[in-house]
């Protein structure tokens, strides 16, 4: 009885606990020295029987800060979510909170009230289905997750519903699919482009996420919203696929979510989850911040992610943050500062790694799709069995 008493409350506890709540997340020592292996072709894309992918025999090396996300990314977003403003930047040359050098340069920009879209494409998973890759980009048409046969910029007051996605890439096109080409192998039937590149650069956001009213409970990720980075090789090839071999996500090539809710039990906080091998075996869970922003479930969130120049990685949301031409490195220090004094930072260390790690274990897993396609209750059962 008494056991079983210790054993419900630590269930409970375990259920429960949740990570302080914070105004902005850091992750230090983000960056390490190993390599993933790149897709080297997609055969037979729409034929059930003979689909399949090949991942290249040479491992792509990568090292340095930020590494492997400082290669180009693609930016993501999952409903319930309404996107207002977006905007990346690069800079060549920031510090994160220190000696307020190294001012931002905006590459790209939308605003969904002006209808602006400057150096930003809208695609969404509207193509044609094949059994390994899932469905193809598209265009997304005006609603975010329609086809287009054309860019289109998303309307103003555009929402997205649980589970439905569109994600943002430059509009700078990819040559032609290709090992040796500027974009790699991807997936021909698609637009595709290129994501943000640099080592040192910086996305902001002002969005909303309202609780779901819309979709049916037993959706997918039903109220979830999310916002995260993937290296764009992933979604070119495939985003959810069930071979391990259609995309460089298993091998370690790179996603870092910004404001991510993991389960429904804690819908109203946003975690930051970095996805490789740095100082973890185990992808799909990643690491995880040890402190979550607010999902405000009435008013706007303004706020956004920065990779500095020597491996600090901030999350914040913060009313300060402003989408303009230049962004001065005082002004972002001071942003984040007047957010996140006290406690209300939560900072994580990464491990250092530096030898490239053996990619060729990591393959052999099964890929259960995207970590952030996993459904809760699987998370909520093994944390369950885990007690029994
Ligand atoms: C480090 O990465 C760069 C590409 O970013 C590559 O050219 C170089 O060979 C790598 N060095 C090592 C030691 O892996
Ligand atoms: C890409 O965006 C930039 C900035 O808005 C614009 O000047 C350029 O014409 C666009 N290029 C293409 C190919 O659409
Ligand atoms: C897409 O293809 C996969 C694999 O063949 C299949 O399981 C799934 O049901 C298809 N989805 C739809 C909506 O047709
Ligand atoms: C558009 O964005 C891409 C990726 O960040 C960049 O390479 C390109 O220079 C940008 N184009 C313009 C016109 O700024
Ligand atoms: C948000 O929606 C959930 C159902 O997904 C509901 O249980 C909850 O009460 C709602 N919260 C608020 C504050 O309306
Ligand atoms: C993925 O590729 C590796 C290396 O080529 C191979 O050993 C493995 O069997 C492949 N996995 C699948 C599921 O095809
Ligand atoms: C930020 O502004 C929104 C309105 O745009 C408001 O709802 C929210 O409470 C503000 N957040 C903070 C922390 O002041
Ligand atoms: C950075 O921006 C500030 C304010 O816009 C400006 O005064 C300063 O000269 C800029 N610094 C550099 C190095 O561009
Ligand atoms: C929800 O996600 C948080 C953050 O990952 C975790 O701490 C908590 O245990 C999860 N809760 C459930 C019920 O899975």
């Amino acid at each position: 009885m008494l056991l079983s008493i210790i054993l419900l409350s630590c269930m409970f506890h375990t259920i429960t606990a949740s990570t302080p709540q914070v105004n902005a997340i850091e992750f230090n020592n983000f960056g390490f020295a190993g390599s993933y292996t790149p897709v080297i072709e997609l055969a037979n894309i729409y034929d059930e029987q003979q689909c399949s992918c090949s991942i290249s025999n040479t491992p792509t090396l990568f090292n340095g800060t930020n590494a492997p996300l400082n290669e180009e990314v693609s930016v993501h977003f999952r409903g319930p979510l309404q996107l207002i403003n977006f905007a990346s930047y690069v800079s060549d040359g920031y510090t994160f909170g220190e000696d307020n050098s190294g001012n931002f340069s905006r590459l790209s920009f939308y605003d969904a009230g002006e209808g602006i879209g400057e150096n930003v494409t809208f695609l969404t998973r509207a193509g044609k289905n094949s059994s390994c890759l899932g469905f193809g980009l598209t265009f997304a048409d005006s609603d975010g997750i329609s086809a287009a046969n054309e860019p289109t910029i998303l309307a103003d007051n555009t929402l997205l519903n649980s589970n439905q996605e569109f994600v943002i890439f430059s509009n700078v096109s990819c040559e032609s699919s290709g090992v040796d080409n500027d974009c790699g192998v991807y997936r021909e039937d698609i637009p595709a482009y290129h994501g943000f590149f640099g080592t040192t650069k910086m996305f902001l956001f002002k969005f909303t996420m309202p609780n779901e009213t819309k979709s049916a409970w037993d959706v997918a990720n039903y109220n979830m919203p999310a916002i995260w980075l993937l290296n764009a090789q992933i979604p070119r090839t495939a985003q959810y696929s069930n071979d391990v071999n259609c995309s460089c996500w298993r091998s370690g090539c790179g996603e870092f979510d910004i404001f991510e809710v993991m389960n429904v039990t804690e819908y109203t906080h946003l975690y930051s989850t970095l996805h490789d091998y740095q100082g973890t075996g185990d992808i799909e869970s990643g690491l995880a911040s040890n402190g979550h922003t607010e999902r405000d479930l009435q008013g706007d969130m303004v706020g956004g992610v920065v990779f500095d120049s020597t491996g600090k990685v901030v999350v914040w949301m913060s009313n300060s943050t402003s989408f303009d031409e230049v962004v001065a490195a005082k002004d972002l220090n001071s942003w984040i500062h007047d957010v996140a004094q006290g406690k209300e930072l939560a900072a994580t260390t990464l491990p250092t790694v530096s030898a490239p790690t053996e990619t060729s274990s990591h393959t052999t897993k099964k890929n259960n799709g995207y970590v952030l396609q996993q459904s809760p209750l699987i998370v909520l059962l093994s944390a369950l069995l885990w007690f029994i």
